[in-house]
């Protein structure tokens, strides 16, 4: 397939009418939004929507996100509930999906035979304008190929589906980097199904207790999140997550480097600047500093590429404390690692 890729950002009309024209005649748009590029196509349209699992080679039982525009979403839903007009009045534009009962209108493609949809209005204005231009939701999962990093720059989408879909917009890296906190509100209770830049706090500010599906904490149960099941994220090389006291993680990862390249093996560690000095590796990759979670989850993904255009056995990288944003940066950094965490 012939891949028509345009840089451009939210002022070029011209070029994003055009994207929400292929959107119309049922193509695919990689587009660019706050947290992460999206492989976008019309969310009411059965055949273009399965082309989507096509492209990124996803399974069939896992949803998608449906990005709209305007806060009128009554056609989407059947009806919404008290909690989620609250999310919605505080929260978007941004990157929080809201799981609601659905309506006869979307797909079951979509949402993978489940009688709720996922719904999400993204803050990004390209975003916001491809979808206003095209007169339709967007269905949109993130735009990589399945189980690889998801994509926080235009690279990131040619390297995975230049040849797999119509058009690729856009240019900027995106803002937050990892993906929406998506949230269940089809019952009373608010729960978390995936943590993300709105995190737990900030919801109970405003619809006060929120709970997180088991699943993220321990792998004995069963995701509400059908996507959540998969190894994601993941690298081309294996990754090991090491947790605890600064001053052990530098200990063991210094050793185990060590022991390592005694094996002739080539190892490559994910840390923060402020252990730069401290270890000594084939490669070294910093996610930023501790102090600025903002930053390493805008970068997690970028770096976690960067590795596989490198020869390393092994990536070793630094785990963190769950609370706040770093709740969303563990766990994908436990998802890349296919669950490979050792706490110290
Ligand atoms: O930030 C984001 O959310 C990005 C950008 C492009 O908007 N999109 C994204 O989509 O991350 P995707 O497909 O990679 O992840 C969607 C997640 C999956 O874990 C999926 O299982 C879940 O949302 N999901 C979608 N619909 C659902 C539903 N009805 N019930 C439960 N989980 C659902
Ligand atoms: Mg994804």
């Amino acid at each position: 397939m012939d891949t028509k890729v345009y840089r451009i950002n939210e002022r070029d009309e011209e070029k994003i009418k055009e994207a929400a024209e292929v959107i119309k005649q049922g193509g695919l748009v990689v587009f660019p939004t706050e947290t992460v590029y999206g492989l976008g196509a019309n969310a009411l349209d059965e055949v273009a929507c399965k082309k989507i699992f096509q492209a990124k080679g996803r399974p069939q039982d896992n949803p998608l996100i449906v990005h709209v525009a305007s806060f009128d979403i009554s056609k989407y839903v059947k009806y919404i509930p008290d909690k989620a007009k609250i999310l919605m009045e505080n929260f978007w534009p941004g990157p929080l999906t809201i799981i609601m009962p659905k309506s006869s209108l979307i797909p079951d493609v979509v949402t993978a035979g489940l009688d709720s949809v996922a719904i999400r209005m993204p803050e990004n204005k390209l975003a916001r304008k491809l979808i206003e231009f095209s007169g339709v939701p967007i269905a949109a999962p993130s735009a990589n190929i399945s189980g690889r990093p998801s994509p926080t720059s235009i690279e990131h989408c040619i390297e995975d589906l230049y040849g797999r879909v119509d058009m690729i917009i856009g240019g900027e890296r995106c803002r937050v980097g990892l993906e929406s906190t998506v949230v269940d509100a089809t019952d009373e209770d608010i729960i978390i199904l995936r943590p993300g830049f709105i995190t737990k706090e900030d919801l109970e500010e405003v619809v006060g207790k929120v709970f997180v599906d088991p699943a993220i904490k321990s792998e004995d149960f069963k995701p509400k999140s059908p996507g959540m099941k998969y190894r994601h994220y993941a690298p081309k090389a294996p990754l090991k997550v090491i947790k605890g006291d600064t001053q052990k993680v530098v200990e063991y990862i210094k050793e185990n480097v060590y022991n390592m390249k005694r094996q002739g093996k080539t190892v490559g560690v994910l840390i923060v600047d402020e252990i730069m000095d401290k270890i000594d590796a084939d490669i070294k990759v910093s996610l930023g500093s501790i102090k600025d979670p903002g930053t390493i989850a805008a970068n997690l993904f970028d770096k976690l590429r960067e590795f596989d255009k490198t020869n390393v056995d092994l990536i070793l990288s630094i785990g963190f404390k769950e609370d706040g944003l770093f709740s969303a940066i563990m766990n994908r950094l436990k998802k890349a690692s296919g669950n490979n965490l050792i706490e110290i």
